[in-house]
């Protein structure tokens, strides 16, 4: 069997880390996986069932009846919960907050892990997240670490809130959030947010989006042309 294309991206929240997976996905042809979105349906499944998301005994009690499934469709990726699409309301921040902390229990890592790596057996893909490079695909060639400083993540994100028309959220408030959410990723113990040692930096601080897809672009080309 062939084996198929995976490109494997992690870093911190507000990287730039979609766009750039979109965007090589978009030039290969090839499909993205948001895996944070998935994190995101496990949070929002938590939610309905009354659970805590840091409640680690309820979640191992209720994990078994989280059906989350991606399917794509001319929009793209959405994210199925129990047969429901609720792509649209997962990117909120309660959520955000929420994904990092149920994303600490090992058996929700295990599992979504084990979803996303039959996404990769089965199709060439661009995975973003948090352990794609070290955990899901730790195999593959094409491994990535895009990050850039907290202040310019903080500052694309509001510009993100801004554009959905969140006309409350501050600067300051948006930059806390965020480093809690770094801390979060990064300390946990099972399978924490950390650069793969042969994964390539890409600080996207002082990048366009075009010149960061260039660059990742001509690393898959070399590669793969050896
Ligand atoms: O990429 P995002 O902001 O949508 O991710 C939400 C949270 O989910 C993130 O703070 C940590 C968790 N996550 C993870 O632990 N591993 C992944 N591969 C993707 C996300």
């Amino acid at each position: 069997m062939d084996e198929h294309l995976n490109i494997a991206i992690d870093g911190p929240a507000g990287a730039g880390k979609s766009t750039l997976a979109k965007g090589i996905a978009k030039r290969l042809n090839i499909r993205y996986l948001d895996t944070g979105a998935m994190y995101r349906a496990m949070a929002m499944y938590a939610q309905k069932k009354g659970v805590a998301f840091a409640d680690e005994a309820g979640i191992e009690r209720i994990i078994g009846g989280a059906d989350i499934r991606v399917v794509y469709d001319g929009r793209g990726q959405r994210v199925l919960l129990g047969g429901e699409d609720v792509t649209d309301g997962l990117r909120t921040e309660a959520l955000s907050m929420g994904a990092s902390s149920v994303s600490k229990h090992p058996c929700v890592r295990k599992k979504l892990a084990e979803l996303q790596r039959e996404v990769g057996r089965q199709y060439d893909v661009v995975m973003d997240g948090r352990d794609i490079t070290t955990n899901v695909l730790p195999h593959t060639k094409h491994k990535f670490y895009v990050t850039a400083s907290p202040e310019e993540r903080a500052n694309r994100r509001l510009k993100e809130l801004r554009a959905r028309g969140d006309e409350t959220e501050t600067y300051e408030h948006v930059l806390e959030e965020l480093k809690k959410r770094d801390h979060q990723d990064s300390t946990r113990a099972f399978m924490p947010l950390k650069k793969a040692d042969d994964a390539m930096l890409v600080d996207t601080t002082a990048l366009s989006i075009e010149q960061a897809i260039e660059l990742v672009m001509n690393a898959i080309a070399e590669k793969e042309a050896r």
